[in-house]
């Protein structure tokens, strides 16, 4: 790595520190002369007052210019904290970031995605962050990095790990009833490691790859796979059963067999599981054999 980088942690930290200390250092210096005012210019003590001036010319300069002094060195703290973090370093790794309810989504120049942002250490990444619906945002507290994701836009964070570990990601925009399960790491490895898990091909064992797309699609949001009820129904045992629906309004029970599943899949509103809210989003866009995929995985889920 670059040692002249000037990395986003160590871009917010600085400013931070620095905008703490002062505030810090004026906190105890105000307190103390107050209080040493009130004991020494109490009336018991100053029952008459020593002077009549109302004014005091190098006292106001003074007051008036270490202040001003102190906010333009937070000034320019912050200023060059937001300037390294806006500035992409060269030779970043550029990475796509997709948000959508409520799940994140990762995609690579050679066309590799995944739930978890995997990164090199030691080379900087720049995210290029697109949202599918609302408004998320891409929070690295690790990395001290939050951007929001807008529908329509593209916006963008950088930065860079310097150890091997896995990072908490968030969303930090409140965005529908799952939003507090819109997490997911920043998973760092050693730059030989990530080579070759970037160049893994996918799986091809059609119930991995429908767990594993499960995972990607956001899924695993709303649906547990252990019997608990979520944001929606538990995937466990739901083929094959019978299921009360709301279909046009009207209450009635259907299996759950392949052909369900794959409407429930393609428009999820056209039968509503009974208690349940009619918020899931449609996969129209799902892959033929990616569908075949997920159904073969839920199958296996007795
Ligand atoms: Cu996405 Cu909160």
């Amino acid at each position: 790595m670059n040692p002249n980088l000037v990395t986003t942690t160590q871009a917010v930290d600085t400013a931070f520190y620095v905008i703490f200390g002062i505030c810090g250092v004026m906190l105890l210096g105000i307190i103390v002369t107050m209080v040493w005012m009130v004991w020494r210019y109490n009336r018991k003590r100053q029952p008459v007052p020593l002077s009549q001036k109302d004014h005091n010319l190098w006292l106001e300069v003074v007051w008036t210019a270490i202040p001003t002094l102190l906010v333009m060195v937070m000034f320019w703290y912050g200023w060059e904290g937001y300037l390294s973090l806006r500035r992409i370093p060269d030779g970043s790794l550029e990475i796509k970031g997709t948000a959508r309810m409520w799940s994140w989504f990762f995609t690579y120049e050679n066309g590799k995605s995944a739930d978890k942002l995997y990164i090199p250490v030691g080379q900087p990444v720049k995210i290029r962050l697109e949202s599918e619906d609302v408004l998320h945002s891409f929070y690295v507290p690790a990395f001290r990095v939050k951007r929001d994701t807008v529908p329509g836009m593209t916006t963008w964070v950088w930065f860079v790990a310097e150890q091997p570990g896995s990072y908490d990601l968030f969303c930090a925009e409140y965005c529908g009833v799952a939003h507090s399960a819109m997490v997911t790491t920043v998973e760092a490895l050693p730059a030989a490691e990530f080579q070759a898990w970037l160049e893994s091909g996918a799986t091809v064992d059609p119930i991995e790859q429908g767990a594993t797309l499960a995972q990607q699609h956001g899924c695993l949001g709303c649906h547990s796979v252990d019997g608990s009820p979520r944001v929606g129904p538990t995937f466990k045992g739901l083929a094959g059963s019978p299921r009360q629906v709301l279909q046009s309004g009207k209450e009635l029970t259907v299996t759950a067999d392949t052909d369900y599943l794959l409407r429930s899949l393609r428009e999820p509103a056209a039968e509503i599981v009974a208690g349940y809210p009619p918020i899931m989003p449609v996969y129209a866009g799902l892959p033929d054999e990616e569908v075949t995929a997920l159904i073969t995985w839920l199958e296996t889920l007795r």
